[in-house]
């Protein structure tokens, strides 16, 4: 690994959509391009920090120094989580579908003239942040999670630090007419115990480089002489 204040650290992020398969052809997901999670996995890397990047299918090529697992599912997303630990630092960016479909078809879904549409079962999704949160050995000592809010953004993000038992939470207002949604820029709030703190329009590059930042100064205090 590169040298830098996260030498010696590793780190797993999470990228990218799930899948969730209705049958061969079909699946259900959620909109994400993978952008922010992958440009922090290689700010981490640029660090010096060892990572595992756990990403759902995206149009990305895999980052330079970055060991990259790709999954579809947010249960194979869960399953490459654990097989990553133990990590120092967990970034949770990806857009997990929350449900999947029970008893996915094997065969393709046929439409049948005058027959009812089929109708889904969802199951709920294991939730990943809130594993990788959960106290004890395994609990990397910084772990943070993304709110992607449309409305009162730090409030229901504050909320969701608490829900999810993450250290951080980067909320993003994912309102359709802010771009920021499959867009190159981002504008995020940044809750931890302190509180919220509100960054200025920048992009996504530049926001992964201010958390992996961040990052690195939490591990390494500023000494007080
Ligand atoms: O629950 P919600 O989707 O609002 O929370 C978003 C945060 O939780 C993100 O960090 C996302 O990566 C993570 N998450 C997860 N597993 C899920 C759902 C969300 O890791 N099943």
């Amino acid at each position: 690994a590169a040298p830098g204040p996260l030498a010696g650290r590793h780190a797993l992020v999470t990228a990218g959509p799930t899948h969730e398969p209705i049958d061969p052809v079909r699946y259900l997901a959620n909109r994400s391009s993978g952008r922010q999670g992958y440009d922090i996995a290689t700010a981490l890397a640029a660090l010096g920090a060892r990572v595992t990047l756990v990403s759902g299918p995206v149009d990305l090529p895999a980052p330079a120094g970055v060991t990259l697992h790709r999954v579809e599912t947010a249960r194979q997303m869960l399953a490459a989580c654990r097989d990553a630990l133990p990590c120092d630092i967990a970034v949770c960016a990806a857009a997990v579908a929350d449900w999947h479909v029970a008893g996915e078809a094997t065969g393709k879904i046929k439409k049948t003239a005058g027959a009812p549409p089929p109708v889904l079962t969802l199951v709920p999704n294991p939730d990943i942040l809130a594993e990788l949160s959960t106290p004890g050995a395994s609990r990397p000592a910084l772990v943070i999670g993304f709110a992607a809010e449309t409305d009162t953004v730090a409030q229901h993000a504050t909320a969701k630090r608490q829900r999810k038992g993450c250290d951080w939470i980067v909320a993003n207002d994912v309102r359709p007419e802010t771009g920021i949604m499959g867009g190159t820029e981002n504008e995020i709030t940044l809750i931890t115990s302190d509180g919220a703190e509100h960054w200025p329009r920048m992009t996504k590059q530049a926001v992964a480089t201010h958390l992996a930042d961040r990052i690195a100064a939490f591990f390494t205090p500023a000494s007080s002489s």
